[in-house]
């Protein structure tokens, strides 16, 4: 049985939910829920926005509808009938008084903060103060913090009145499939767990592109930029679920134990190993400072310091405005000795493992076969073919924040050492290298890879006829 601190919540407050992320992922998160009948909680919308619940219900179908979702108007009304809202300054203590009369002292809350970060401290101070926190759990979107230090004051303002386990940072990316799949696959199985270290790994790559620019969030991007956006959370996340030890138990301390391990391996990353890009127009967004200096592109270099993968370069880039949509993890093996039996004695490429996490997430093994010339032959597996549709990440971790399951969410000690990692980075920007939009990113990012194992055209899932 669960004790009281991991029992379900049995309210939902949404705090901004007429907000950005509530439209394009909430609402559908919780239909998707409410679906598959996993929810069983009233649900309590909070905004500065004054609406009657008539509305809110109105935006939660807008917004399924705006996601595609084929709505079951059995599910829909069931989702309806739990909403409710309550409109004020979340600033404002009055607001925090009247949340207090309409919930009472007797619930186990889940609080998700979908707001702008700044507001994270001063909400759960305001909920403290009215003695609103007791049995509950708050949940808040990455980015948290800014740098090492306003990291570091977030997690003290908040731990001033929460328990660790009562907070959940969410990352989304640590709920997408392919990511949590990573520790069965390398474990369960053998072939993949033998190759897995210095020993048969000659570099990793980590590429997270994406074809759109910053367009209408200029405001936001301009002061963070791809490095805190993307990389300081979502790619070393994933980099430390790719390098860890197996976890020793089921718990989700096991599990943010090992991947703390990796960070504390690694050293502070190197300004001169960093190339940082801007793609050609971004200054023309607006919001954005006309003489920016903010990167849309970053790729860098970097490298663990453990038995496992001492000397093994591992190299991540991520940026907008690039040719593709993709995010990718490839593993590069140590090429073969030359073969003395053959006049062409070595394939041209080492064999690589691929997981794509997006899209249409899935594992490759690349070979090389000898037909009549080396040649790369794949091994793919498409997870949705072969596991099934999977559950979209902000169902998984907005029912894994309800049910008090903490094993998809980053843990403070690791967001401590993701900013230990990227500050000198922050504190010591490189130039800013130009591209054109469409590329894959600045001449210098390219160059700093050796001629022989440069970055890979990533692996793209096959376009069907009517997408060419
Ligand atoms: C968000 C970033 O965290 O992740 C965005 O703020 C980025 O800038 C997004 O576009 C990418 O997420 P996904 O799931 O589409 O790869």
């Amino acid at each position: 049985m669960a004790d009281d601190g991991n029992a379900s919540a049995d309210l939902l407050v949404i705090f901004g939910i007429t907000g950005d992320l509530a439209h394009k992922m909430t609402f559908r998160a919780l239909y998707r829920l409410e679906r598959r009948e996993l929810l069983d909680c009233p649900i309590l919308g909070v905004a500065g926005d004054e609406l009657s619940l008539d509305k809110l219900v109105e935006r939660a179908r807008k917004a399924l509808d705006d996601a595609g979702e084929d709505i079951d108007e059995d599910v829909f009304e069931r989702l309806a009938g739990r909403l409710d809202y309550l409109h004020g300054d979340v600033t404002d203590s009055q607001l925090y008084r009247s949340l207090a009369e309409r919930i009472g002292s007797d619930r186990r809350p889940l609080y998700y903060l979908e707001m702008p970060p700044a507001l994270f401290a001063p909400i759960v101070e305001n909920l403290a103060e009215e003695g609103l926190l007791q049995r509950a759990r708050v949940a808040v979107e990455k980015p948290f913090g800014h740098d090492l230090e306003s990291g570091r004051e977030l997690k003290s303002r908040l731990r001033a009145v929460l328990a660790e386990d009562q907070i959940l940072l969410v990352d989304h990316y640590l709920g997408k499939q392919p990511v949590i799949e990573l520790e069965f696959l390398r474990f369960a199985n053998r072939s993949l767990a033998r190759l897995w270290d210095r020993d048969s790994v000659a570099a990793i790559h980590i590429t997270m592109a994406e074809d759109l620019g910053v367009e209408e969030r200029g405001e936001f991007y301009d002061a963070v930029g791809a490095l805190r956006d993307v990389v300081q959370n979502h790619l070393l996340q994933v980099l430390a679920l790719v390098a860890m030890d197996p976890p020793v138990g089921p718990g989700a301390d096991d599990l943010n134990d090992k991947k703390a391990e990796v960070f504390r391996a690694m050293p502070a990353l190197d300004p001169e190993q960093c190339v940082r890009g801007q793609y050609r127009g971004y200054t023309e967004i607006k919001d954005v400072a006309k003489d920016s200096t903010t990167e849309t592109f970053v790729a860098l270099c970097t490298e663990i310091d453990n038995w496992r993968w001492a000397g093994v370069p591992i190299y991540l880039r991520a940026g907008k405005g690039l040719p593709e949509k993709v995010t990718e993890v490839r593993l590069l093996l140590h090429r073969v000795p030359a073969l003395a039996f053959l006049p062409d004695r070595r394939p041209a490429e080492p064999n690589q493992i691929v997981l794509r996490i997006n899209p249409d997430p899935g594992m490759r093994l690349q070979l090389s076969a000898h037909g009549d010339t080396w040649t790369d032959i794949h091994l793919d597996s498409s997870f949705v073919e072969d596991l099934g549709e999977p559950v979209k990440p902000y169902e998984h971790l907005l029912h894994a924040a309800l049910i008090g399951d903490h094993q998809h969410f980053a843990r403070e000690d690791s967001v401590e050492e993701t900013w230990r990692i990227v500050q000198p980075l922050l504190d010591n920007p490189s130039e800013i290298q130009y591209y054109d939009r469409g590329t894959w990113g600045p001449e210098a990012a390219q160059a700093m890879l050796p001629s022989d194992c440069g970055w890979h055209q990533p692996w793209m899932p096959r376009k069907t006829d009517s997408e060419h």
